[in-house]
């Protein structure tokens, strides 16, 4: 498979993608686009700067990603065919150009969930394996009534459960589902909110953590009405992402990604497409029996493909590491690549990326300051960026200060807020400061003692928005290191949507 590590940058972070900048194909293609797009002072194109332009077909058709792959073709520029794919999508007259319409286009309000993803092939949509579904409204925007807020949320949700047997029942406290919050510019996860208009909220694929939740941008002005942003209407929307729908490219659509001022909130309806969409996932309204026939699209729908590896309960895995805000777990010759926005996992073989690296890690870690993930095999290990072994390598875990009765590291994270890598070997782990670049005195400590509930012999651990995740067989334990004990019990899968 001609793989291309440039997609692990699709979803990450900010700050990699400033680093990813730097690298030759990306200014290749900035200079392939201002020479193909000389700015018109004259035309409206002048008011969205290129940066902008670029960011939005990054942000929702996948400009980088596709880069290579859109290079090779001989006759249109990456920009172009993306220019194409954006006008296509959204029913734009499709001329490759950045004409005023389309311009007018980028400067709409929209989800902030993309249109056009690598992810959109797989072969099975995530879904809810359950027909009661909770929600919770963690906080609220001061520009609505707290009460006015929590009817257009329930309205929001009625309008799926009425044609789907889905029911949405609200919580007040704990972990629901569907989490909503408001919140402004970077707020937690790797997607930071843009200020006022643009994006006015994302919403994640159904699934554990963060997945199914709805983050809404309090930078705009939430509205009952339709002056500012129609809390219904988003909501609405963005619910249609947390029960697993992507975009339409249908205009009449909830599910189009474009804000749409014209609709009539009086007589709100979803259109045929919403409904043949969520209908392909959750079938019908339990109490209309009486309509047997199939949805209508359901010759598109595949049949969820439980994958037998991932989703078989005994999963375990060798090791897991988070590279560039997705997740990677390692088991003998293979990774499965998760994004944080992607709805399932992706399976590679090791050697496709690393030829040269052995198969069946012990343990891996991401060295997020260094863009770095060291992976670990017997007494042995490497440092890893993208697809290149870091000159120097392999070297001995004993280098890092381990004794020799270390035979191999069972597993190892990188605690980002103290800087330091925890090593775990049998039932002891070692504390390194990546600061000094040396092993904390002190250790090794008991995991029972520190970690207490996590379990005897830890396979894999990560660490994920402050929790600590561990690896033990085909359980895993979620760890709260501020009230220091465990504070989920999981399935080694759980991060698989099984
Ligand atoms: C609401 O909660 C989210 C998620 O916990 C947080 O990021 C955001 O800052 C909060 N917003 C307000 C207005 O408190
Ligand atoms: C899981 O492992 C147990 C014990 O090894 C075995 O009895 C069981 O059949 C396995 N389940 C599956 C689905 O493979
Ligand atoms: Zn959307
Ligand atoms: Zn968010």
């Amino acid at each position: 498979m001609q793989e291309n590590w440039q997609n692990l940058t699709r979803f990450t972070k900010r700050p990699v993608l400033k680093i990813t900048m730097k690298s030759l194909p990306i200014l290749l293609l900035l200079l392939a686009f201002s020479a193909a797009y000389p700015l018109n002072p004259a035309t409206t194109a002048g008011k969205l700067s290129m940066d902008r332009v670029q960011k939005y077909l990054e942000d929702f058709y996948n400009l980088k990603n596709n880069m290579k792959q859109s290079v090779r073709s001989k006759n249109s520029s990456p920009v172009v065919a993306k220019i194409q794919e954006m006008q296509k999508f959204l029913g734009l007259q499709v001329t490759g150009n950045l004409d005023d319409d389309t311009m007018d286009m980028m400067k709409k309000p929209r989800c902030g969930f993309p249109d056009v993803s690598s992810f959109a092939f797989f072969a099975y949509k995530p879904k809810w394996r359950k027909n009661e579904v909770t929600y919770r409204i963690v906080n609220y925007t001061s520009d609505m009534k707290k009460s006015d807020i929590d009817a257009a949320i329930e309205r929001a949700l009625k309008v799926w459960s009425d044609v789907t047997p889905l029911t949405f029942t609200r919580l007040r406290e704990g972990e629901a589902d569907i989490m909503i919050s408001f919140a402004v510019q970077a707020h937690g996860d790797f997607l930071p909110f843009d200020g006022p208009g643009g994006v006015l909220g994302h919403a994640y694929p159904p699934g554990p953590n963060i997945n199914g939740d709805v983050h809404l941008d309090d930078d705009e002005q939430w509205t009952e009405d339709k002056n500012g942003a129609n809390l219904f209407l988003v909501a609405a929307h963005e619910f249609g992402h947390s029960l697993g729908l992507l975009h339409s490219s249908d205009t009449s659509a909830l599910m189009y990604p474009i804000y749409n001022t014209n609709t009539d909130l009086s007589k709100f309806h979803l259109s045929q497409d919403d409904i043949d969409g969520i209908q392909t996932l959750y079938g019908y309204p339990l109490d209309s029996s009486d309509d047997p026939l199939p949805p209508t699209k359901s010759t598109e729908q595949k049949k969820p493909e439980e994958n037998p590896e991932t989703c078989d309960p005994n999963t375990s895995f060798d090791a897991v590491s988070t590279l560039r805000g997705e997740m990677l777990f390692f088991k003998d010759g293979y990774f499965w690549r998760k994004s944080i926005n992607s709805v399932e996992p992706v399976r590679y073989s090791l050697s496709a990326f690393w030829p040269s690296l052995p198969s069946g890690f012990d343990a891996a870690y991401e060295l997020t300051t260094k863009d770095m993930v060291f992976v670990f095999k017997e007494s042995k290990f490497w440092a890893v960026r993208g697809n290149d072994i870091q000159p120097g390598y392999p070297r001995d875990i004993y280098t890092l200060g381990f004794p020799r009765t270390v035979e191999k590291i069972d597993a190892a994270f990188f605690h980002k807020e103290k800087q330091k890598t925890y090593f775990f070997v049998n039932d002891d782990y070692w504390s390194y400061d990546e600061k000094r670049q040396s092993m904390d005195h002190g250790y090794p400590r008991k995991i029972a003692t520190d970690f207490p509930g996590v379990g005897q012999k830890i396979d894999a651990a990560f660490e994920s928005f402050g929790f600590f995740y561990f690896f033990s067989g085909s359980s895993q334990t979620e760890f709260d290191p501020n009230a220091k004990m465990v504070t989920r019990t999981l399935k080694s899968n759980s991060w698989f949507n099984c």
